[in-house]
Formats: structure tokens, sequence, C-alpha cells
């Protein structure tokens, strides 16, 4: 999608993307020729692309990860990843990785891995002057023995590298709401995790109340939030972001028709909303696609699209210092 020069030099934190969810084809046939086992070439590559709906995409993205495989594979996906978010004008992102798929299809040690992507965070930082902050992600229909070794992990290695912020939950959720994973919520808190989780994506309105009831910061797309006005004012009552994902919604089925997306209803009712591409590589949708979308399919004004580029720093986990400075930022883009 074409974007504006307004879009682009607008100063914009990313608050749900997966890195997994960012590699491309053409990555995966680059590492392919690296790794054990028959290379792929790219119309093998793009064949694991392909899904028709919202367990088919899962499904993509299982086969996706299974491709990255050694430190040197998360430490380039890694720097590609915020390379192509600098170039979109983001400042700060809070980026999901499925350790929990890591641990549960592939049995293998995350530690290594992550040293690979710390690498590539840290000079990226340094070379592009972008902040990558990690949240932790567990699949829930794996159960919450699985989350409780992602949470840990997280929790572990914390202290020597404050870039993890927080935990969240993925997956399915018409097979695991959040109630299973209330106990692991509450320590992953303790240790100084902040709180995310997937709601309301593929499941109903008591998902997202569930999410609440566990003590998640920020929810996940959020989409079926829209069928409850009770929960309506909650959230805007309490500013509970909503981690809104429009490309993602559509290509999985979620909500059927972009007319039907809440993404206008929950701005005007005053929600705290942020933008996201969730998975860009799946969804031929980034950053920048996902405000020029809701500039053309919703009507946003320039001063309402500065507004969604606020809301994702103040609902962001940055330190109040970061915070403010971008927040001048965004204010005095001309
Ligand atoms: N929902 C659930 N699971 C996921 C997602 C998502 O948006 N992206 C990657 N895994
Ligand atoms: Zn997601």
């Amino acid at each position: 999608m074409e974007s504006s020069s307004f879009i682009r030099r607008l100063p914009k934190a990313e608050l749900h993307l997966h890195l997994e969810g960012t590699v491309t084809p053409e990555t995966l046939v680059e590492l392919s020729a690296c790794n054990p086992g028959p290379p792929l070439d790219l119309a093998q590559a793009r064949a694991l692309y392909q899904y028709t709906d919202f367990t088919g995409f899962l499904m993509a993205f299982k086969a996706v990860t299974a491709h990255l495989r050694s430190p040197e594979d998360y430490e380039l996906v890694t720097w590609r990843m915020i390379e192509r978010l600098a170039r979109q004008g983001i400042v700060h992102a809070e980026v999901y990785v499925s350790v929990g798929v890591v641990y549960y299809w592939r049995r293998c040690e995350f530690e290594p891995l992550f040293f690979g992507m710390e690498r590539a965070r840290a000079r990226a930082e340094a070379e592009l002057g972008i902040s990558v902050f990690w949240i932790f992600d567990a699949v829930r229909h794996f159960g919450p023995e699985e989350a409780a070794r992602v949470f840990r992990k997280a929790a572990e290695l914390r202290p020597q590298f404050p870039s993890i912020v927080g935990i969240g939950i993925g997956g399915d959720e018409r097979r695991v709401g959040a109630e299973p994973f209330r106990e692991l919520y509450a320590e992953a808190r303790d240790a100084g995790l902040r709180l995310t989780a997937h709601a309301g994506e593929t499941a109903g309105p008591e998902n997202i109340w569930g999410a609440i009831n566990i003590g998640a910061e920020r929810l996940g797309h959020a989409l079926t939030a829209a069928l409850d006005p009770e929960l309506m004012d909650l959230l805007a009552e309490r500013q509970i972001a909503v981690e809104i994902c429009v490309t993602s919604n559509l290509r999985t089925g979620c909500c059927a028709r972009i007319e039907d997306h809440p993404l206008r209803r929950y701005f005007d009712s005053g929600l705290m909303v942020t933008l996201n591409s969730d998975d860009p590589a799946l969804f031929q949708s980034d950053l920048e696609d996902e405000y020029c979308l809701a500039r053309k399919g919703f009507a946003f004004t320039e001063e309402q699209l500065r507004e969604l580029a606020a809301n994702s720093v103040e609902a962001s986990f940055l330190p109040a210092e970061r915070k403010v400075m971008l927040l001048r930022r965004i204010e005095s883009l001309e």
C-alpha cells in the first residue's frame, strides 16, 4: 500500500509483532541453505505461507518457525526485522517471541537462540537508534505447564537482560481461555514482568474478561469486545490498551469484512487503540500499511493518526522519560 510521507515520518511504536512472523520466504530459503536437511527453494518456502483460516494460519506460523534453527538464524531474522522497522519510521517495538513453540515442538534450549537475538538487538539499537523489548510468548493450547517454562525463563533472564519486558499467551483461545494461567501471571508480575494476552481474537468477550481478570495490561486483538457494551465501558474507563491488527483479522478470517472491523468504533468510543501488524510476512502488511489502511479504509485524519501513534507510545512498557521524549516528537511533527 502506498504510504504518505506523514505516516512514514510519524514516530510510531509497534506493540504486537511476532519475530517469527516477520521472516520472509526469501530469508527462509537463505537459512535453509546453511541448515541441515534438504534446502528449500523459493516456491517451497512460499508454499509454507499459505492458509485459508485461523487454524491454517497457526500451522503456517509453526512451519515457518521450524526453519529457524541456530543462534545465527535468530540473529539474522532479528536484524532484518529491526532494519525493516526503522525504514517505516518505527522508533520502538515490543516483539513477541514464541518461546513456547521452541520448547514444545523443537525440544531445544532457548538461551542460545536468545543470545543471537540479543546480539542483533544491541547492534540495531546502537546503529539505527530504535529500541526493542522482548515479550516471551507461550502457546496457550500447550497448557499451563508449558507456559510456566516460558514465563520462568523470562523471569530468570530478565535481571541480566532488561530488554525482556513481559510475557503473553498466543495460540488458540477457542481451546483454552485465560483462567488456567492466573497463578502464572501473578508469579510473572511478582518477577517484574509486564502482562499481555491475546484475547477476543477467535473467542468471544468472555475471554477478554478472563484476560483482564488475570491481570493482562494489554490485549492482543480484542476483536469481540464490540459485542459487550459493559466490557467496552470498562476498556474505555480503565484505558486498557488494545493491540488492533486489522489486516491480520481479515486474512485469518477472524473478521469477515473490513466493514465489520471495530477499529473505528473503538477509537470513537475512547478506547486506548493502537495499530499493529502482528505477522507482516504472513499477512503481507507492515505497520505503515496498517496506518494507511486506517486512513483509507476507516477515514482516520492525520490528527487521528497522530493520536494513534501517541497511544502506541503511551501503551508501551517504555520508561517515562523515553515516552515523554517520543510524545514530544509526535506532537511537534509537521
Ligand atoms: N494469535 C494467536 N497466535 C499467534 C498469533 C496471533 O495473532 N500470531 C502468532 N501466533
Ligand atoms: Zn499475535
